[in-house]
């Protein structure tokens, strides 16, 4: 049944995008990083429509047809007519949340640090505003648990992934399957401890299917790893993968081309290296991703422990 209603809430989401309606539903929600002009005049013009949208009684439709198990045409044909969309500043809308924006780009840092002794209330308290969150349609595509991050609030490190897998999503935490796995070997080999470091991903529900978060999701939720990114700052960011990077950067380019040199994120270097599920699909990449690791230890002044 989960997926069924993800199936269809997928089908609605396609649907009023190609209505040109992207940001439906954030309506209400005051703009969460308040330095983006531009971006913030975007957002109102796609929250209006979406309350008119909700006026219409289009929204109460939809979720009634998740809930009854109606297909989407049907519902759809009982959806009442669209409002028009009311004057946008811009031309266009509707790409705030489906083009690529940096991490650097999307708000300046805050003028100063939390201090360290307040960075674990800080997390809890973007934890208590995420709430159990249907800002995105993650939310309706069979989520078990929201997954928010782990580790130290005070980290030197940051890793960042994707988005959570099965095991996951069963326990709210990132990177506790076989990926996790491989994740903690690669930061004991870097002669840290889990605890030590921070992690957390672009996406913290589970895509269904592990497939790789749409942009209207990741970009949603990238508000909140900002946020939490700003708080720990990190001295090192590790982005996992190619969604990671794309993301965190702002860029689309392939993983080759972007490893193997710093790049900066929200005033921390960053590094990008491969996703550890694909360095268990394919473990003759390993060795080119303790380079990776080694660049990262070098800048931290890490040394890996003696072996036994
Ligand atoms: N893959 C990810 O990208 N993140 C997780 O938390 C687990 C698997």
């Amino acid at each position: 049944m989960p997926d069924q209603a993800g199936t269809q809430l997928r089908a609605w989401v396609d649907y009023f995008r190609d209505l040109g309606i992207h940001d439906f539903y954030r309506r209400g929600e005051p703009a969460a990083l308040g330095a983006e002009p531009a971006e913030e005049a975007v957002n109102e013009a796609a929250n209006e429509a979406a309350v008119a949208l909700d006026r219409a009684s289009t929204i109460p439709v939809l979720s009634a047809s998740i809930a009854s198990g109606a297909d989407v045409p049907a519902a759809a044909q009982r959806a009442q007519p669209l409002p028009a969309a009311p004057a946008s500043p811009l031309a266009n809308p509707a790409p705030s949340l489906v083009t690529l924006i940096s991490f650097n780009q999307r708000a300046p840092l805050p003028a100063a640090p939390v201090p360290a002794a307040e960075r674990a209330a800080a997390l809890a308290a973007i934890q208590e505003e995420i709430g159990d969150c249907t800002r995105c349609p993650l939310a309706y595509a069979g989520r078990h648990k929201i997954v928010f991050g782990d580790g130290s609030p005070t980290a030197r490190l940051m890793f960042v992934g994707e988005g959570p897998g099965a095991d996951e999503d069963a326990q709210g935490l990132p990177f506790v399957g076989k990926a996790g796995q491989l994740l903690n070997n690669m930061i004991a080999a870097m002669g840290l401890a889990r605890s030590e470091v921070y992690i957390a991903n672009i996406v913290k529900c589970r895509p269904p299917g592990n497939r790789v978060p749409e942009p209207v999701e990741a970009n949603t939720c990238s508000q909140f790893l900002l946020r939490q990114i700003d708080v720990v700052r990190p001295e090192v960011i590790v982005a996992l993968g190619s969604t990671a990077a794309i993301y965190l950067l702002g860029v689309r380019r392939s993983l080759s081309s972007l490893r193997g040199a710093w790049h900066t994120c929200r005033g921390a270097k960053l590094a990008v290296t491969y996703h550890p599920a694909f360095l268990l699909r394919d473990p003759r990449q390993k060795a080119e991703a303790w380079k990776d690791l080694q660049m990262v230890m070098a800048e931290l002044k890490l040394t890996p422990p003696a072996r036994k």
